[in-house]
């Protein structure tokens, strides 16, 4: 399609004085032949035909001026062009963005609008696609002083999200006036991560909390009604020391955790025998499993599987659950350990024969701080940190962590890994050697 200007340019040109005559030219051209027609019959002298003729000049250039299509369109067609300009400009960006005049009628959006607000059409007042009267009256606003406004709003269906509307004003060029230009950007997950590391920061308090103020407590009594009681100090120092080995394990693993997650995004390149390494932290494992009269089978010892990780992360992933089974599946009295590469990834599988967890858990046993039951994870050592821990160093590892479970009917736990590439290893070495 021809851009309306050059459309214009190639109109023919006429002297503007004769402009009349081109429009009025059929209406003129019938008169002139009538009056001929009459003139040459005789039924009009000739002064009476110029006469005539002048009358029908003067009614012709009177008339009222009808404009060219094209140039009507003209503007029409040039904003057209600008909006389509600007929608292009706006596709390039990030979030959702919507150009208005200064009435708040529509000029341009980016498909990010479109998806955020469902309809919009170019031309309609904006408040038909953001029906939020906060952000239009910050455009209104915005159009009047042309001071730019910021303003937050949550919608509730059909989910809950955070917003933030930009509105400010822009200058688009010679003549084409002022725009309104609102962007909105989604702050919903950033609340959600400061809503959970508020949550966090809470619980891990209140879990430190707890033994300190027992610590506080038996200090008190040390000092104070049972200073001369031998038998009771070296009771109240036991339940101390457990105590304090409770804040300590909670603090590593705190550490623990934040450590992994600066680490999240890079990939573990060591190779690991995951088949030795469950061997050595079930052999290590084994005094607590006899305490509390549970075996550890572990199958496939000879094997040997080799996986891309950290040797100590992964040695930590292994000694949650194993230790998880033998102290939440002590009914069972037995737990298997496997580590298996007969399917896609290779996998450490931990299974219990205790209990078993009822399926409302499942879903959240990875969150920190969970326990299905508080009390009973405190009583056995647990912080409510060990399958936060796993599930973040599989993540890193590329892997993951499934549970699967029924009450009465234990539980399996399995860590899946990437296989270490040891067929590219050997081409490598192949080629350098050839
Ligand atoms: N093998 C298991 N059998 C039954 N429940 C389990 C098992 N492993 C974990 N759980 C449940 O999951 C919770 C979270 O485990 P974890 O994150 O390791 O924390 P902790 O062991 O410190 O309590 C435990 O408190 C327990 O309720
Ligand atoms: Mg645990």
């Amino acid at each position: 399609m021809p851009d309306p200007e050059t459309r214009q340019s190639r109109k023919p040109t006429i002297p503007a004085a004769l402009e009349f005559l081109f429009e009025a030219r059929w209406t003129v051209g019938a008169a002139v032949a009538l009056l001929t027609g009459f003139l040459i019959s005789g039924r009009l002298r000739p002064l009476e035909c110029a006469l005539a003729l002048v009358v029908i000049l003067l009614a012709a250039w009177l008339a009222p001026r009808r404009r060219a299509p094209e140039a009507a369109d003209a503007p029409k067609a040039a904003g057209d062009a600008l909006s389509r300009q600007l929608s292009a400009i706006l596709s390039g960006l990030p979030d959702p963005v919507l150009v208005l005049d200064r009435r708040g009628a529509i000029t341009a959006f980016n498909a990010h609008a479109l998806a955020a607000l469902g309809e919009i059409r170019i031309g309609e007042p904006v408040s038909f696609s953001l029906r939020i009267p906060e952000v239009l009256e910050a455009v209104r606003g915005v159009g009047v002083s042309g001071a730019p406004q910021k303003v937050l709003y949550v919608e509730r269906v059909p989910v809950e999200r955070w917003r933030e509307a930009h509105i400010a004003a822009a200058r688009l060029g010679d003549g084409a006036g002022m725009a309104i230009v609102v962007a909105l950007r989604d702050l919903t997950e950033q609340r959600r991560s400061e809503r959970m590391r508020g949550d966090f920061v809470a619980n891990a308090s209140h879990e430190l909390r707890t033994p300190l103020a027992s610590l506080l407590g038996f200090i008190e009594t040390l000092q104070g009604p049972a200073r001369n009681d031998p038998a009771a100090r070296d009771r109240f120092l036991e339940i101390m020391r457990s105590q304090a080995n409770r804040m300590s394990r909670l603090i590593d693993d705190l550490l623990s955790l934040s450590r992994i997650e600066l680490k999240a995004h890079v990939r573990p390149r060591d190779e690991v025998d995951l088949a030795a390494l469950a061997r050595s932290v079930a052999d290590s494992l084994s005094p607590l499993a006899g305490e509390r009269g549970v075996e550890i089978d572990v199958a496939g010892a000879a094997e040997t599987v080799t996986v891309r990780g950290d040797r100590d992360e992964l040695t930590r992933v292994a000694e949650n659950l194993i230790e998880n089974a033998i102290k939440y599946g002590q009914s069972g009295a037995r737990v298997e350990v496997a580590v298996r590469d007969d399917g896609p990834a290779p996998r450490l599988v931990v299974r219990d024969f205790g209990p078993g967890i009822a399926p409302e858990h499942l879903p959240r046993l990875t969150e920190r701080f969970y326990r299905v039951d508080v009390s009973d994870s405190r009583d056995k050592g647990g912080t409510g940190l060990g399958l936060a821990l796993v599930k973040h160093i599989l993540q890193r590892h590329g892997g993951r962590l499934t549970i699967e479970s029924a009450l009465g009917e234990g539980a399996v736990f399995t860590a899946e890994l990437q296989r270490a590439p040891a067929a590219k290893q050997g081409e490598r070495f192949l080629k350098r050697a050839s």
